[in-house]
C-alpha cells in the first residue's frame, strides 16, 4: 500500500518556469506584455496555425470564437453531451441554443446524430477531441461545409493531437485550447484561439481586450501611445505576462510531456489488456492521441466501489465526464432526457479516469495497476444479464 495519496493530477512546473515567473514580476510588467506576443507567437508555430490568441482561459477562447461568429439569441449550436459544461454554457451565455448530441462507443461526437440535429438556425458546430482523441475532422468538415456551417474546435484536451499527420489546431478552423492546471500545459489558468483568418483575428483580440483599437496593451510602453478607441463592447478575457511566462516553457516542454502520457498509456493498456470487466481507450487509426486523460469503463463493478477502493489504496481518480444532458440545467431547461443519448449513457455508465500525468513516476505507475488489477480481481460482480449487455457494448467498439 502507497504511504502517500496519489493525486488524480498534478502540474509538473520546473526551475525554468519559477525564474521566467519571478523575472516578469521583477520587470514590473506583470499583464499582457512582451511575454504574451511571445507564447502567441511560438504556440501558432506549435500547432501549425497562422494566429494565435492568447486569452484567459478555453472557456473565454470558445465564448469570443463564438461572439466573433456573431452568435445570439434565435441561434443553435451544436455540442456533444459527453464534455465539460464550458462547451456549452458559452452558447448560453450568448442567449443561443446549446443542441446536445450523442456520442460515439470511444466518447466523440457521433456525426449522424450532428447531421440530425443540423436545422436552419444552426450557427456552429462544436466538436470536442475528448481526452485527447482527435474527432474525424474531414468528415466534419465535409458534413460543415456541406450546411455551410463553421466548425469550432474544443480542444482542451488537445495540445499536441494529431490527426492525419497535422496538429490540432492546423485544419483551418478556429480553435480552443486550455492551459487549466489539469491540462497537457498549464498556466494555471488560461487558454489559445488559433485560427487561419487575419480579420476574425484581429477581432478576437479586439473582444478579448474590452473591444479597444489594435495593440491598446502597449499604451503603457514607450512605443505605445495613450490613444485608444472602442471599437464594440468587449470583454476582459486577457492573458497577462505571468501566465504567459509559465506557457512559454511548458510549451518547450510539452513534446516530453506527451511522450511520458504515452508511455504510461501503453503500460496501462499492457497491463490491463487480459482484463475482461474493463474497457480500455483506444487511438484511432490515423490520428495521435495525447492521452490527457485515460477513460476506462468498468463493465462488471460498481463504480463508487471501485474509487473508493483506490482511494483505501491511496490513490485519486475522476470522472470525465457526468454528460451535460443529466445535469439539472440541460436537463430541465432545455429538456434532455437520457433516452435522446444512448451512446453518452452506455459510455458513461462504469466511466472512471485513472491518474495519468507526466510527473508520475515509474513507482506511481505501477502502483496504480497494482491497484486497478487487485480490485477487478477481487470485484463483487453485477448480475449476468448486466455484464452481458456492458460486453456486449463493449465488444463492438
Ligand atoms: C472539454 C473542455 N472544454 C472546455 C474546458 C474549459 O477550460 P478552461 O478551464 O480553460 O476554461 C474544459 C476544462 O476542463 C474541458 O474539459
Amino acid at each position: 500500500m502507497r504511504s502517500q495519496f496519489l493525486p488524480y493530477c498534478l502540474p509538473q512546473i520546473g526551475e525554468e518556469e519559477i525564474q521566467e515567473v519571478v523575472d516578469s514580476l521583477r520587470s514590473g510588467w506583470v499583464t499582457t506584455g512582451p511575454k504574451v506576443k511571445r507564447f502567441e507567437e511560438e504556440f501558432a508555430r506549435y500547432a501549425g496555425a497562422r494566429h494565435a490568441i492568447a486569452v484567459s482561459s478555453c472557456t473565454a477562447a470558445l465564448h469570443l470564437s463564438l461572439a466573433a461568429g456573431g452568435i445570439g439569441p434565435g441561434d443553435q449550436v451544436i455540442v456533444p453531451t459527453m464534455t465539460f459544461c464550458a462547451t456549452a454554457n458559452v452558447v448560453t451565455h450568448l442567449g443561443a441554443q446549446p443542441v446536445l448530441v450523442d456520442v460515439d462507443t470511444d466518447g466523440l461526437m457521433d456525426l449522424g446524430s450532428v447531421e440530425r440535429a443540423i436545422t436552419p438556425r444552426t450557427r456552429a458546430i462544436i466538436p470536442v477531441h475528448f481526452a485527447g482523441q482527435p474527432c474525424d475532422l474531414h468528415a466534419l468538415s465535409r458534413i460543415a461545409a456541406r450546411h455551410g456551417i463553421p466548425v469550432i474546435e474544443d480542444a482542451a484536451h488537445a495540445v499536441g493531437s494529431v490527426f492525419q499527420g497535422r496538429p490540432i489546431g492546423a485544419h483551418g478552423n478556429t480553435v480552443a485550447f486550455s492551459f487549466y492546471a489539469t491540462k497537457n500545459m498549464t498556466t494555471g489558468e488560461g487558454g489559445m484561439i488559433t485560427t487561419e483568418d487575419e480579420s476574425l483575428a484581429s477581432r478576437l483580440r479586439r473582444l478579448a481586450l474590452h473591444g479597444m483599437s489594435r495593440d491598446a496593451w502597449k499604451r503603457y510602453t514607450e512605443t505605445g501611445s495613450w490613444y485608444y478607441e472602442i471599437l464594440e463592447p468587449g470583454y476582459k478575457n486577457n492573458m497577462t505576462d505571468i501566465q504567459a511566462a509559465l506557457g512559454l516553457h511548458q510549451l518547450r516542454k510539452l513534446d516530453g510531456f506527451l511522450e511520458r502520457r504515452r508511455s504510461i498509456a501503453g503500460q496501462y493498456r499492457q497491463a490491463f489488456s487480459d482484463l475482461d470487466q474493463i474497457a480500455l481507450p483506444r487511438e484511432l487509426p490515423g490520428r495521435r492521441h495525447c492521452y490527457h486523460l485515460y477513460p476506462i469503463r468498468l463493465l462488471a463493478l460498481g463504480r463508487n466501489e471501485f474509487i473508493d477502493e483506490l482511494r483505501k489504496r491511496n490513490i485519486g481518480a475522476s470522472v470525465h465526464f457526468i454528460p451535460l444532458h443529466r445535469h439539472p440545467y440541460y436537463r430541465d431547461f432545455w429538456r434532455c432526457q437520457p433516452e435522446q443519448f444512448p451512446g453518452a449513457e452506455q459510455f458513461y455508465s462504469g466511466l472512471v479516469s485513472l491518474p495519468l500525468y507526466p510527473r508520475m513516476t515509474d513507482e506511481d505507475v505501477e502502483d496504480v495497476i497494482t491497484a486497478v488489477r487487485q480490485i477487478v480481481g477481487q470485484r463483487r460482480t453485477l448480475p449476468p444479464a448486466a455484464v452481458g449487455r456492458r460486453l456486449a457494448a463493449a465488444l463492438s467498439e
